[in-house]
């Protein structure tokens, strides 16, 4: 196993999720999620402006910025210039994967079944994404999958909310959690800032427990 220092960014074992349109949102958005006591954040290749706010949030400081929905080694690429410190794709992808090492940047790619986990093994990674984790049967899906790779950390995404959260923080395996209940497009939208701060901080509290 390779030594993965995804673990000291995901400190607080919850990883927001954000798709931000425009970079204007950037600064008081990596405040609020801060003032939350997050210390990582995910930002998803899915706006144009995605390279654009990963670059203004890194340069605000204070949160290890990441980049998200990553889908080919030209992304990474994109992504790392942008200051990403580390990339989650939501599917495995080897040369994805062998890029990241190559760029020196941590990889976090998304698993769904037990061969992409063999994927994952044979690639020396230690941690994975379960995406999408309750479509694909919540923390029961986890539990299955996790047994028999004792030594894979999970981050389960997609689907996940407050009421969900604590069952995915209890399991000896999960690392962190991931989601975008705590920023969504809505709050954006409405320069909801202080409800991203409380639904942040909620769940990074529920973390601690
Ligand atoms: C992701 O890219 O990780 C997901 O879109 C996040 O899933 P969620 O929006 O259901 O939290």
């Amino acid at each position: 196993m390779t030594t993965d220092p995804i673990s000291g960014l995901l400190g607080s074992r919850i990883l927001p999720v954000l798709t931000v349109p425009s970079e204007a949102t950037a600064a008081p958005l990596a405040d609020a999620l801060m003032r939350g006591g997050a210390q990582a954040a995910e930002v998803t290749f899915r706006t144009p402006s995605a390279e654009r706010v990963l670059k203004a949030m890194t340069a605000h400081g204070g949160l290890a910025v990441g980049a998200g929905t990553v889908l080919t080694p030209e992304q990474a690429e994109r992504a790392v210039a942008a200051g990403a410190r580390f990339v989650v794709s939501p599917g495995f992808d080897a040369e994805v994967v062998a890029r990241c090492r190559e760029l020196g940047v941590p990889v976090v790619p998304g698993i769904a079944t037990a061969g992409e986990l063999m994927c994952a093994v044979r690639a020396r990674l230690d941690t994975v994404k379960l995406f999408p984790a309750e479509p694909l049967g919540g923390t029961s899906m986890l539990q299955a999958l996790a047994a028999p790779f004792p030594r894979m950390r999970f981050v389960p995404t997609g689907g996940i909310g407050p009421a969900h959260l604590p069952a995915y923080l209890a399991h000896p395996a999960v690392l962190a959690v991931g989601g975008s209940w705590m920023a969504t497009a809505g709050h954006l939208e409405r320069g909801e800032y202080e409800e991203i701060r409380r639904l942040t901080a909620d769940a990074v509290d529920r973390g601690r427990t």
